[in-house]
């Protein structure tokens, strides 16, 4: 059977080596806290104004200013800094965290434009690291879609805190 980073690299088009690329790059240390800081506010702010009511509705049940710290703690830690988002949260268990929302190809895509737009404006970025950074927002939002949809199919037990009680991916 397909794994689920098998089926987000045919869905996202991007390889499980290309996606893992930040792995080797050190980005943490390379672009500095407020880099992601601004990075996560230029994303939300767009995701919160976006036109697209279906979209914005998503996000309908978080504060903006949790789910920008949520985002840039965890992006972080996952990019080689300090593990703020684990000591605050726990686990990312993203699928689990994710489940609640309707992750159709739709909403990764309208994720992805946002992400995509948040970057350009965000200077600090320099075009190597835009590329990774891509690279993996891409293959993880297909990987997080695939893994809603087998959880969902699977009739799972909801995980009722993620924070608490992680769920395994
Ligand atoms: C949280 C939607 C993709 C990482 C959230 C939240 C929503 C959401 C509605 C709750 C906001 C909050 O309170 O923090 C989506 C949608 C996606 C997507 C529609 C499209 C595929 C991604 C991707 C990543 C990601 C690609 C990572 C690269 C996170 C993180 C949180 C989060 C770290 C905070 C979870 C928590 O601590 O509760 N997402 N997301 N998401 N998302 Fe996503």
């Amino acid at each position: 059977m397909q794994s689920l980073q098998q089926k987000a690299s045919e869905w996202s088009g991007i390889s499980i080596d290309d996606a893992f690329a930040i792995d080797d790059a050190d980005l943490f240390h390379t672009l500095g806290f407020q880099t992601f800081v601004t990075l996560s506010t230029n994303f939300y702010n767009r995701v919160y104004d976006d036109d697209e009511e279906w979209f914005r509705s998503i996000f309908g049940n978080s504060e903006k200013e949790k789910a920008i710290q949520n985002q840039y703690e965890f992006l972080v830690q996952r990019m080689g800094g300090p593990p703020l988002y684990s000591q605050r949260r726990g686990h990312p268990a993203l699928i689990a965290r994710h489940r609640p929302f309707p992750l159709t190809h739709e909403a990764a895509e309208r994720w992805l434009h946002h992400m995509a737009q948040a970057l350009e404006s965000t200077s600090a970025i320099d075009d190597d690291s835009k590329i990774k950074l891509t690279n993996f927002f891409r293959h993880t939002a297909y990987f997080l879609v695939a893994g809603v949809e087998v959880k969902d199919q699977n009739h799972h037990t909801p995980c009722k805190d993620a924070a608490q009680h992680p769920c395994k991916n």
